[in-house]
């Protein structure tokens, strides 16, 4: 089961990025599998913890690429994962100290976050990199 299908119009033209994306996608299904079979605690924590670090690792990718570039979306990029960021990282330590029941309503949370800000967002730097040599 996923609860997020990935699709061709998510796609920014930037390989890396877009194979991140493709990762963040399956590591939010793991998780929905994860709560909806009613997997075992640590078994959803692990998945949870594992979305998290890849989310950082991502961030920081496409801001390095950003500098590096000097991209003029940059501030809006960087808001906006810094906004996602704390709220991932409080996410992770409410369920590190056992707060449960907020499974679907996080997933949906997360979903919705990540499409709109790839299609909103990320979309955007497509052609600015694509003309630096990215694709
Ligand atoms: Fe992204
Ligand atoms: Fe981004």
């Amino acid at each position: 089961m996923e609860i997020v299908k990935w699709r061709a119009e998510y796609a920014t033209l930037v390989a890396e990025f877009d194979e991140e994306h493709k990762q963040i996608v399956r590591l939010i299904n793991e998780l929905y599998n994860g709560l909806k079979e009613e997997q075992a605690e640590e078994v959803v924590k692990d998945a949870l913890q594992e979305l998290v670090e890849y989310t950082h690792f991502h961030f920081d990718h496409e801001e390095r690429l950003m500098r590096r570039f000097l991209y003029p979306g940059y501030t809006e990029q960087k808001r906006q994962h810094d906004s996602f960021r704390s709220t991932i990282n409080d996410v992770n330590a409410m369920v590190e100290q056992g707060v449960t029941g907020m499974g679907l309503p996080l997933l949906q949370m997360l979903r919705e976050w990540l499409v709109t800000h790839i299609l909103e967002v990320d979309k955007k730097y497509g052609t600015f990199f694509r003309d630096k040599g990215f694709g």
